[in-house]
């Protein structure tokens, strides 16, 4: 294919070849605590580098490869996080109107989990990859369609898949503004309308928009998806996580403002991810840039991890720009060296140690006092249950009348489940909980993030009404 790119640094027309870990992952750093940098034992492959800061490291995936060995020996050593290259979009999953088909989509996602990674949902509304029947709706149909295609696809994953691109693509390159398409024709409130669909058809997941071209914060087509998600957080409108796309070149560089950009994002109180990380090069300039991009997600606590868009540089969209890890033989490039060796280098979350994490480098909303952590000491009298696990409790966000909590469950050692009770001030209430299963105010795992290795930690999330002031997380028990 060729691969020319415009200014923004999409392909032309001509040029398109037309996911411990989760629940350890995200906002767990934002502790409010300081931490020290320790020296980490160097890791070999990527995922698991990156699980020493509690992140991930994930590629995507694509069914007509799985029966290539190379590419799954590859895949399936380095990499812990999976997201669907073309077969959970909506032309794939309901190529007839209600009639739904997961086949190749079920592929990747137990391609995924029988090899102990968690998979990423792409992408669930989208002007793009549109069945015909889809294509040819508007109004008040088409809306009912997208309703429906959100619930029905992620009632399907149910509990399984910890994040979802509710929306994909949905600004306009240049003007900052919404790109015109039949979604955008049903109602400037489709978006929102998406996002409260998907929290009520599967709360357990991270609810995130996605998009490239927003990797600067200068250009107008950040600012506008800055601006949603600023409005998204003080209205309430269920938005968890920000996925940047990230596909750089030389039409559209690697911004010197991206840690900064992915910071402001955060700092409006939603987790970030590099989602289709891909840069054009070769050599060790490649590398460089991989290493910053790398060392810019590293930086910053709410962002839960990367993921590159393909295995080798065959396998990607823009072969031609050789713009991944790996050769087309499947030889490790020295872009690989270097993404590798950043996140070795990154400070690693020990929840043995009580003293550690990180410096939030975002301004966060004050936290509340938290139950201790020192899973290493099952007689520690802070430890709120001394029973295999601790419960570790942060206000992620709140406003008047409402607020985000997320919380940590370390184990000290091996546990297979665990429950964790609440304690609100009067007049508080939950209204939501994801990566997690509600009774009352306690808040037991669900079944990808029940599991937890010794010395380490999962992660959930709730959104309460009333004043987050004196919620805290009372006690664990494990299982
Ligand atoms: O599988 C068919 C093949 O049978 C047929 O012969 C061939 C003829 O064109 O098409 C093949 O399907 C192609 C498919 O990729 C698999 O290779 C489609 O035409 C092609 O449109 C599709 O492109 C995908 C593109 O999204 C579509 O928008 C790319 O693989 C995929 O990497 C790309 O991914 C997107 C993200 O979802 C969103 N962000 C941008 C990113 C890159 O464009």
């Amino acid at each position: 294919m060729s691969s020319r790119p415009n200014p923004r640094g999409r392909p032309t027309t001509s040029a398109r070849r037309t996911t411990v870990l989760i629940g350890a992952v995200s906002a767990t750093l934002l502790t409010g605590t300081l931490f020290h940098p320790m020296v980490a034992n160097a890791a070999t492959t990527l995922g698991a580098a990156a699980a020493q800061s509690g992140r991930y490291f994930g590629t995507a995936i694509s069914t007509g490869r799985l029966n290539d060995s190379t590419y799954t020996r590859i895949a399936n050593a380095e990499f812990n996080m999976v997201t669907a290259e073309n077969e959970m979009k909506i032309d794939a999953t309901e190529p007839n109107q209600n009639q739904f088909n997961f086949s190749n989509a079920d592929r990747v996602f137990d391609w995924a989990t029988q090899n102990g990674k968690k998979v990423r949902g792409h992408t669930l509304a989208w002007h793009s990859q549109q069945p015909n029947w889809m294509q040819n709706m508007s109004g008040t149909a088409l809306r009912s369609a997208m309703k429906n295609h959100i619930t029905k696809v992620m009632q399907h994953y149910q509990g399984k898949i910890p994040y979802w691109d509710v929306v994909n693509e949905a600004y306009d390159d240049s003007s900052g503004g919404r790109r015109s398409s039949n979604l955008q024709s049903t109602g400037n409130d489709w978006i929102e309308d998406a996002f409260k669909t998907a929290r009520a058809a599967d709360s357990t997941a991270k609810l995130c928009y996605n998009d490239y071209n927003t990797d600067n914060s200068t250009w107008a087509k950040t600012k506008g998806v800055y601006a949603m998600v600023k409005d998204f957080k003080a209205r309430g409108v269920p938005i968890d996580c920000v996925g940047f796309q990230s596909h750089f070149n030389s039409g559209s560089p690697y911004p010197s403002n991206y840690r900064a950009n992915l910071e402001s994002f955060a700092a409006l109180g939603v987790d970030v991810q590099i989602t289709e990380l891909d840069i054009e090069g070769s050599g060790q300039t490649q590398a460089n840039t991989f290493a910053n991009v790398t060392k810019d997600c590293l930086a910053i606590p709410r962002c839960n991890g990367i993921t590159v868009w393909g295995v080798r540089d065959s396998d990607s969209w823009r072969a031609s720009g050789t713009p991944l890890l790996f050769d087309n033989s499947g030889n490790k490039k020295a872009a690989y060296t270097s993404v590798l060796a950043a996140l070795n280098a990154a400070p690693p979350v020990d929840p043995t140690d009580p003293t550690t994490p990180t410096t939030p480098t975002t301004p966060t909303t004050p936290t509340t006092p938290t139950t201790p952590t020192d899973p290493t000491d099952p007689t520690d009298p802070t430890d709120p249950t001394g029973d295999g696990c601790t419960a570790t409790l942060t206000v992620q966000d709140s406003w008047n009348g409402g607020f985000v909590a997320s919380v940590k469950v370390s184990a000290a050692s091996s546990i297979s489940g665990w429950t964790v009770g609440l304690t609100l001030p009067n007049g508080s209430s939950i209204s939501n909980v994801w990566n997690g299963t509600r009774s009352g105010t306690s808040v037991s795992n669900v079944a990808w993030n029940g599991s937890v290795g010794s010395g380490r930690s999962a992660e959930f999330g709730f959104q309460g009404t009333g004043s987050a002031s004196g919620v805290s997380a009372a006690s664990c028990t494990a299982r």
